[in-house]
């Protein structure tokens, strides 16, 4: 069953993350000329109303992208890659909406290069296909298909390089294990593959789901790839505090993402600053396996 909305939670600080960390592989691969095919396996709508209904319910965006925004500081002061973020946005912010993986995707990408979102549920993947026409981006393709089966599908591409992005909204807790089988898949046929997992940092209260992050991000790691992850926590994990944060595990990243979304995260977390609780956020980027 598929209930998952991502428009409750767009622009929020989980979004901040990943479509920070998204643009910092998109730019690396864009510094060479050979075009390159990026994969997103779960697009959602491709891009969000903020005034709507569901966006404006919790108004989510108010603790993410809205206080990068409120910040004195000038652009010339940004890091490079959260000054990129931000300058894509911007089109977006002032039609009070937010670009969500596949609108970030489109705009960040060239012309010849490719980009395959999938997206399973009906209605969104009806808002994708209007809102990434609306982009009039060539080489876009939408697919209303389950995002690994894509996957198999699909890769590897010609050429051979590329990104794919892994969102899952994790509702069930077999989802977890399914990202693990999805990647297993995707490194028998494509060893360079470039991917981004986004996942959640959740406390007790989620029962099964606390700890699952972690866990996948072990297994992730037991695949022997370079990889590193970079997290930022927005509350104190006590039991009650639900999703304390969220992170980007990053398998084969390319030269210097690292750094370069360390100290955009390090920008990110000053200017998120404090929860209701007076939690002040913070963020940390950490190699698990080592690209020697
Ligand atoms: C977290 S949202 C994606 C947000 C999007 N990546 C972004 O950053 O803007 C997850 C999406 O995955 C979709 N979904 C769930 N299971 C899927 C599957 N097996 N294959 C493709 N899409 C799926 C949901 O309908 C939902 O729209």
């Amino acid at each position: 069953m598929l209930s998952y909305q991502h428009a409750f939670h767009a622009g929020n600080h989980a979004d901040v993350i990943k479509h920070l960390c998204w643009i910092g592989v998109i730019n690396a691969l864009k510094k060479k000329d050979k075009p390159f095919t990026l994969f997103d396996t779960h697009a959602g709508a491709g891009a969000y109303d903020l005034t709507d209904a569901m966006s404006s319910k919790n108004k989510e965006y108010e603790t993410g992208i809205s206080r990068l925004l409120s910040d004195d500081k000038g652009a010339q002061d940004l890091p490079g890659l959260l000054a990129d973020y931000l300058s894509l946005c911007e089109p977006f912010l002032a039609q009070r909406q937010y670009p969500g993986s596949p609108a970030i995707s489109a705009k960040a990408k060239r012309d010849g290069d490719n980009l395959h979102l999938m997206e399973l549920h009906p209605a969104e993947f009806d808002k994708l296909d209007k809102n990434v026409s609306r982009l009039r981006t060539l080489n876009s393709h939408v697919h209303k298909r389950d995002g690994y089966e894509g996957l198999r599908a699909l890769t590897p591409p010609k050429p051979n390089r590329g990104a794919i992005l892994i969102d899952p909204p994790y509702e069930r807790v077999n989802e977890y294990s399914d990202l693990v089988k999805g990647v297993e898949q995707v490194f028998k046929r494509w060893q360079q593959a470039q991917i981004v997992v986004w996942y959640p940092l959740l406390s007790e209260r989620a029962g099964a789901k606390s700890g699952a992050s972690e866990a996948m991000c072990e297994k992730l790691s037991a695949m022997g790839k370079p990889c590193f992850k970079a997290e930022i926590q927005v509350a104190e994990n006590t039991p009650d505090s639900g999703m304390y944060g969220s992170g980007v595990f990053v398998l084969n990243p390319p030269w210097q993402l690292d750094t370069n979304l360390k100290s955009a995260l390090e920008s990110v977390v000053g200017m998120l600053g404090e929860n209701e609780a007076g939690y002040h956020a913070t963020s940390q980027v950490s190699w698990i396996n080592e690209d020697n």
